[in-house]
């Protein structure tokens, strides 16, 4: 929680009064009643319980518009649709589409985002990914030096919340289906881009609707024992691991990583 002064106490007794942190809530997921949906309203319950104030982008049910073009913008005249010019000109102009001027306004003020969705073809949904293209606003929220460790949001933290249909064997290192860490390096690097510290995903393996029987009522078991820990995993926010990131004195003037420092991804490496 932030302590801020109280304007209206300027001059009388130095009284404080207590302003709550904010979480933003996204959920990106076409069903309420899913275990998707299910763990972001415990997300929603328990950050309300840890004090802070709750805002939500369930980006289906509110009909988000994930395609960024032309058309989401009044005032665009050049012939060549440039998305980036186009974003920072909107902004600049106090013009941006007044959908993602709200949701860049909830980033704003949020202290921390969860992110909710399922794995979707080896990645987030393509609501999701929308909504970063069009609302990670450029010149809105980064510019070209305001990035990564000069970034706009480096007091702020993002963590996901994501499940897959396929089991915790097969998302690991050696597993068919591709390690979940990896798969989720992408977006994590999206928000590291704007500065924001990425906490370790948490992650539910094996959900689907296709068990029955006693394997069904195991799943059940086990989904609800997650929304059950997951107020305990709201209340040690600020004490969940961290994902690990090159800082911007790694790289050397070309933008390559420097030979003595760390890899902490198979996405940035050193050649072999
Ligand atoms: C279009 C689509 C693509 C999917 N692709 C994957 C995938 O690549 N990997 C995986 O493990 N599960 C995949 N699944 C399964 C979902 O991840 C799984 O059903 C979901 O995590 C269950 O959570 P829910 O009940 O909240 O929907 C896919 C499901 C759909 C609908």
């Amino acid at each position: 929680m932030e302590i801020g002064q109280c304007p209206l106490a300027a001059s009388s007794t130095e009284r404080k009064i207590i302003v709550s942190a904010t979480t933003l809530v996204v959920v990106a997921h076409p069903e309420p009643r899913s275990f998707t949906g299910s763990w972001a309203h415990a997300s929603i319950a328990a950050s309300e319980k840890s004090g802070h104030t709750v805002l939500l982008s369930d980006l289906v049910t509110d009909r988000f518009n994930p395609v960024e073009s032309a058309l989401c913008y009044a005032t665009n005249s050049d012939p060549l649709f440039d998305p980036l010019k186009a974003q920072e000109q909107a902004a600049a102009a106090g013009e941006l589409p007044a959908d993602v001027a709200a949701e860049m306004q909830k980033i704003i003020v949020a202290d921390r985002i969860i992110v909710h969705f399922p794995i979707w073809w080896f990645g987030p949904p393509a609501i999701l990914k929308g909504w970063l293209d069009r609302c990670l606003v450029h010149g809105g929220l980064h510019t070209v030096d305001q990035r990564f460790d000069a970034g706009q949001c480096r007091s702020k933290k993002v963590l996901f919340c994501v499940s897959t249909g396929a089991t915790e064997v097969e998302c690991s290192m050696n597993g068919k289906e591709g390690n979940l860490d990896m798969l989720l390096w992408p977006l994590a690097y999206t928000f590291r881009y704007l500065g924001f510290e990425v906490l370790q995903p948490q992650a539910v393996h094996g959900v689907h609707g296709y068990f029955e029987g006693a394997e069904e009522a195991a799943l059940q078991g086990k989904l609800a024992k997650v929304l059950d820990d997951h107020t305990a995993v709201i209340a040690q926010f600020d004490k969940q691991p961290l994902m690990a990131f090159n800082a911007d004195t790694d790289f050397d003037d070309a933008g390559r990583l420097k030979t003595d420092a760390i890899s902490h991804s198979a996405f940035i490496r050193h050649s072999d």
